[in-house]
């Protein structure tokens, strides 16, 4: 931390090491909300149809990049969706030649734009021994997808189940364990060597599950991994705010219109973008643990991917700021992420 005063803070830029930026008009609405405060982010590939081919990745690469606007200096980050029947040697030419940063296991039909994923790991082994190999890492979504498993199970049991066993066969593989929900992940994590880290988003340091039942159902905090129990939240957040270079900042942004989200089958993901790094401020500053915030945001992230922090900076300032209920998107409206509430700290600029 290079300046640290109780109205003002100053710390490298953030990444976003987790974010769905989307396609077409959706795209070009939100990116800039990204790109505005992250130096550079991870990009899921779950589009329709998913991210497979170094081609098709060049290609999101650059229609991201043209949606970002010029003021910003962004760089985002591509990864490659696993299927049962993905090339090995795409995924190393990828890496090779700096288009795929990562590849990402999202199990068969777990969340949105899934049902290409992986049925079984044992159909991944030439990849997954491809990545151990060139140093790449596996981004993992790490819940079972069985429905007799109770959704608020998934995750721990996906820890038993899958994580442990793909531990044992790759042992140098460098995961992330992707948007953690629970103290299980949390302590798998901090129990596993060091090519082993998780993310956590804004919004599961923030709310539990009761939250999405209060006063009748609230789709918008609907994401996947879902909420869980608060034991769990307090979990994330010492977690987070703890100084382990194991836990970093990942957003799971994932915006999806208000007609998505409020129907009789709304779709799960929260669109945290436009006030990310003041709502994790927020939440370090309640855990007494600002000095931890550029570690978490700024510094673990490129650490574990071998890259250098951000040259720019960036800088808080305590200015409360009240969050946009909405947002007009296209022609219709997205509910982002602290809708409505006052924030106590604003991205004020960059130094
Ligand atoms: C994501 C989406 O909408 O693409 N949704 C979510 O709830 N996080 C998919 C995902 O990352 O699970
Ligand atoms: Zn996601």
């Amino acid at each position: 931390m290079n300046t640290q005063s109780p109205n003002q803070l100053t710390i490298h830029q953030p990444d976003d090491w987790h974010v769905h930026l989307r396609d077409g008009e959706m795209l070009a609405a939100v990116a800039d909300y990204t790109a505005q405060q992250f130096g550079r982010a991870i990009v899921m590939p779950n589009l329709a149809p998913p991210i497979t081919t170094v081609d098709a990745a060049k290609a999101y690469r650059d229609r991201i990049l043209s949606a970002v606007s010029s003021a910003h200096h962004f760089t985002p980050l591509m990864t490659c969706y696993l299927t049962d029947s993905i090339d090995p040697q795409e995924i190393e030419a990828g890496f090779t030649q700096g288009v795929f940063t990562a590849c990402k296991l999202y199990p068969a039909n777990a969340t949105t734009n899934s049902a290409h994923g992986v049925t079984d790991i044992d159909n991944i082994t030439a990849a997954l021994e491809t990545m151990q190999r060139i140093g790449m890492p596996l981004l993992v979504h790490g819940e079972v997808t069985d429905s007799d498993i109770d959704i608020f199970d998934r995750e721990a049991v996906f820890i038993e189940r899958v994580m442990a066993k793909l531990l044992s066969r790759f042992p140098d593989l460098k995961i992330v364990f992707e948007h953690i929900t629970t103290k299980d992940a949390v302590n798998f994590v901090m129990n596993s060597g060091s090519n082993i880290a998780a993310t956590i988003t804004p919004h599961h340091l923030v709310y539990n599950r009761s939250a999405i039942f209060a006063g009748g159902i609230n789709p918008h905090l609907y994401c996947l991994p879902i909420a869980k129990r608060e034991v769990h939240r307090l979990a994330l957040r010492k977690a987070a705010t703890s100084g382990s270079a194991k836990f970093f900042l990942g957003t799971d942004s994932a915006p999806h219109t208000v007609e998505n989200k409020q129907s009789a089958c709304g779709c799960a993901g929260v669109f945290n973008a436009p006030y990310a790094i003041e709502s994790y401020a927020q939440t370090f500053e309640e855990e007494g643990a600002l000095d931890k915030l550029e570690g978490f945001a700024s510094l673990y992230g490129p650490a574990f991917y071998g890259l250098k922090p951000n040259s720019r900076k960036i800088i808080l300032e305590r200015q409360p700021i009240t969050a946009p209920p909405t947002l007009t998107v296209m022609d219709t409206q997205i509910i982002p992420f602290h809708a409505g509430e006052v924030l106590t700290w604003r991205l004020a600029g960059f130094a």
